[in-house]
């Protein structure tokens, strides 16, 4: 059920403080955004709908239960020391959504409107930003097929949606692990793409990881099964006797916007060398003096061991190392309006 969100409707009860326990779960907060688009009238302006018991009614037939049409985005608002709250390049998320809608054949809204339906959203939910240095409110769009098919075909109605939840500061590990048995993409499949059915099938991937004690699995190329490729929810870099910073190059890998980040404050900033290129497993393990993994959630997080092929490899001397530190602490900083944004990516509400 559906009830637009009015300065009469019923607000959730305001937390009683932030603390480590806000962790990363959904909560329905006070209010969120839904658009609707119809082949007849394309996107009908979007509104914002009270959170609390929302839920959607499908048609059995909805495409996304069926052939997964689906694509959804995820940013975060956080508090500056000063009080304010800011995005992160909230334009490339827009961007993104929209090629990732192109690549299943689905309608994405224009990045004016997203922009819009973000800001408008953690707007009326500004009380749920967490404060400074306490997490984030992480920020939700998806895209969804919800007209009704039963040949394989592109729905004719879809629903652009925003929710919002407060999140605790991210407790990622350091130990990852190859896994023979799976790869996340395939050369010119869905892996650019923040498709659902990308997660879906990191899940069972991500279990075995977890079941033996490593934070996610890193996969390498279905091609050759040689090339790094990614985390299931963040991309990898790996730093090499030299200095230089590799990462794998786009094409099977989602364009992380933390990613993109990374690349031009290690080269524009500190004056790093940084290739994009393929990035063998055995490279990494017998050159790189650090690898980390970036994204949204974990902003960076080093890798101290890499499990490949039965074997625990400690990657440099096996403890987080003073690059990866410089580059989060650099980012952080930009993020929060501590160090100058030379590249304007940080939007205030
Ligand atoms: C598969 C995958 N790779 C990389 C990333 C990092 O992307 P970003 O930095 O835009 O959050 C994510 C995060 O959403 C992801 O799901």
């Amino acid at each position: 059920m559906l009830k637009p969100f009015t300065d009469q409707s019923p607000l959730q009860p305001q937390a009683p403080g932030w603390d480590d326990s806000l962790g990363f779960r959904y909560q329905e907060l006070d209010a969120f955004w839904l658009a609707r688009w119809s082949e007849k009238t394309g996107w009908e302006p979007g509104q914002l709908y009270e959170h609390q018991g929302a839920t959607l009614e499908l048609s059995l037939g909805a495409n996304v239960f069926h052939y997964g049409q689906a694509v959804f985005e995820g940013l975060k608002a956080r508090r500056t020391r000063e009080g304010k709250i800011v995005l992160f390049r909230p334009v490339d998320n827009a961007r993104r959504m929209r090629a990732s809608a192109a690549r299943l054949l689905m309608p994405a809204p224009s990045v004016s409107t997203f922009l819009e339906a973000v800001k408008t959203t953690v707007r009326v939910n500004a009380r749920w930003v967490p404060g400074y240095g306490k997490g984030s409110l992480y920020i939700r769009p998806v895209i969804i097929g919800s007209g009704p098919v039963l040949g394989v075909a592109p729905a004719s109605e879809y629903l652009f949606f925003v929710f919002v939840c407060p999140v605790g500061q991210y407790m990622g590990g350091d130990r990852v692990i190859v896994l023979t048995s799976a790869h996340r993409a395939a050369p010119y499949g869905t892996g650019a793409a923040k498709t659902a059915g990308n997660y879906a099938a990191s899940l069972l991937p991500q279990r075995m990881a977890k079941e033996k004690h490593y934070v996610d699995a890193l996969y390498l190329d279905a091609r050759e099964d040689r090339y790094i490729e990614e985390l299931s929810g963040a991309n990898f870099f790996a730093v090499l006797h030299d200095g230089t910073l590799i990462t794998p190059a786009l094409g099977s890998i989602l364009p992380g916007i933390t990613r993109a980040s990374v690349i031009t404050v290690a080269s524009e900033l500190f004056g790093w060398p940084v290739v994009e290129r393929k990035v063998s497993i055995d490279e990494v393990l017998s050159h790189a003096v650090e690898a980390f993994y970036v994204g949204t959630a974990a902003v960076l997080a080093p890798i101290t061991v890499i499990n490949y092929q039965g074997v625990d490899h400690p990657i440099g001397t096996g403890e987080p190392g003073p690059r990866a530190r410089m580059l989060r602490q650099a980012l952080e900083e930009i993020q929060l309006q501590e160090r100058p944004d030379l590249w304007d990516w940080v939007v205030e509400l």
